[in-house]
C-alpha cells in the first residue's frame, strides 16, 4: 500500500510490550476495533507471543514483529522465512549490509516488509561513542539509510527527529516508522529523542509506534483513539 493512502487509524502501531500472551490478549480485547496494527517485541515474543501473530492476522489485524535480527546471513534468511510464513507485515533487522541483504532476499514472494533499524532511539552521540562508533547519530543514520535503500529494504525505523532528513535522502519510496512518540504531557521514560504524534506525522513519518503511552494508560482505548485523532488532524 502506498504510504499516502494509509488511513490515519492504520498508522498507529501499538507496541504490545507486555509479559505474556494473557495480558497481551486482554490488552487487544480492551483496544477492540480501535487498533488495527500491533507490534510484538522481545518481551512478548520470548514469552510465547509469536503465537499471537497468526491469531491477530486471522482477525484482520496487522503485525509488526520487532525482533531486530542480526546474525550471519543464512541464519537471518531462515528466520525471515519463518516469520513471513506467520503472516507478519513488518519485521525489523539491524541496518548492517549483510543482514539487510539476506532479509530482503528471503522475504521475496511474501507479503512481509523489511524495516531496517538505523540507530536505536535511546542512543545519543555519547552512547554511540561508548559503543565504539566514530560517527554522530545523524551521520550514522544517514549512512545506514542510504545502504538500506540501495539494498531494497522496504522501510526504516527512525526517530521522528530524523524523519525530515530521511525523507530527503530516501524520497517517498521507503516507509518511515517512528517510535519515540510521546503525546504532550506523558513521561519520556528511557527515550531520548521524542516527538508528539502530530509533529512526527508532519515531519514525514508514515507509521507511529507507541507503547507505554497506550498500554500503561488508565484507558488504553481512549489513549489510542486520541493519538489516531491527532494523526488525522496532522494529515489534514
Ligand atoms: O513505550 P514506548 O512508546 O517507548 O515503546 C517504543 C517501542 O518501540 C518499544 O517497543 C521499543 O522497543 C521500540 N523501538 C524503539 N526504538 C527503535 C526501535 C524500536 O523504541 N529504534
Amino acid at each position: 500500500m502506498q504510504p499516502s493512502t494509509i488511513a490515519p487509524r492504520d498508522r498507529l502501531i501499538v507496541a504490545l510490550d507486555l509479559p505474556g500472551t494473557a495480558p497481551a490478549e486482554a490488552m487487544i480485547a480492551r483496544l477492540g476495533d480501535s487498533v488495527t496494527f500491533y507490534k510484538i517485541g522481545y518481551q512478548l515474543a520470548y514469552a510465547g507471543g509469536l503465537s499471537l501473530v497468526r491469531q491477530l492476522t486471522e482477525n484482520g489485524k496487522k503485525v509488526f514483529v520487532d525482533l531486530k535480527l542480526h546474525d550471519i546471513s543464512n541464519t537471518v534468511a531462515r528466520g525471515v522465512e519463518s516469520l513471513a510464513a506467520l503472516g507478519a507485515t513488518f519485521l525489523t533487522v539491524h541496518a548492517y549490509p549483510q543482514t539487510m541483504k539476506a532479509a530482503v532476499e528471503a522475504r521475496a514472494g511474501s507479503d512481509l516488509k523489511i524495516l531496517a533499524v538505523t540507530v536505536l532511539t535511546s542512543y545519543d552521540d555519547a552512547d554511540l561513542q561508548a559503543a565504539g562508533y566514530r560517527l554522530s547519530v545523524s551521520d550514522l543514520v544517514e549512512a545506514r539509510a542510504r545502504q538500506a535503500q540501495a539494498l531494497g529494504v522496504d522501510g526504516l525505523v527512525c526517530s521522528p527527529e530524523e524523519a525530515v532528513a530521511l525523507r530527503q535522502i530516501v524520497g517517498r519510496s521507503m516507509s518511515l516508522v517512528t517510535p519515540g512518540i510521546r503525546p504532550a504531557g506523558t513521561p519520556s521514560g528511557d527515550q531520548k529523542r521524542i516527538m508528539t504524534p502530530q509533529r512526527a506525522i508532519a515531519a514525514g513519518a508514515d507509521y507511529l509506534v507507541v507503547g507505554r503511552p497506550v498500554v500503561e494508560a488508565a484507558d488504553p482505548k481512549a489513549a489510542a483513539e486520541a493519538i489516531q485523532a491527532e494523526i488525522a488532524q496532522a494529515l489534514g
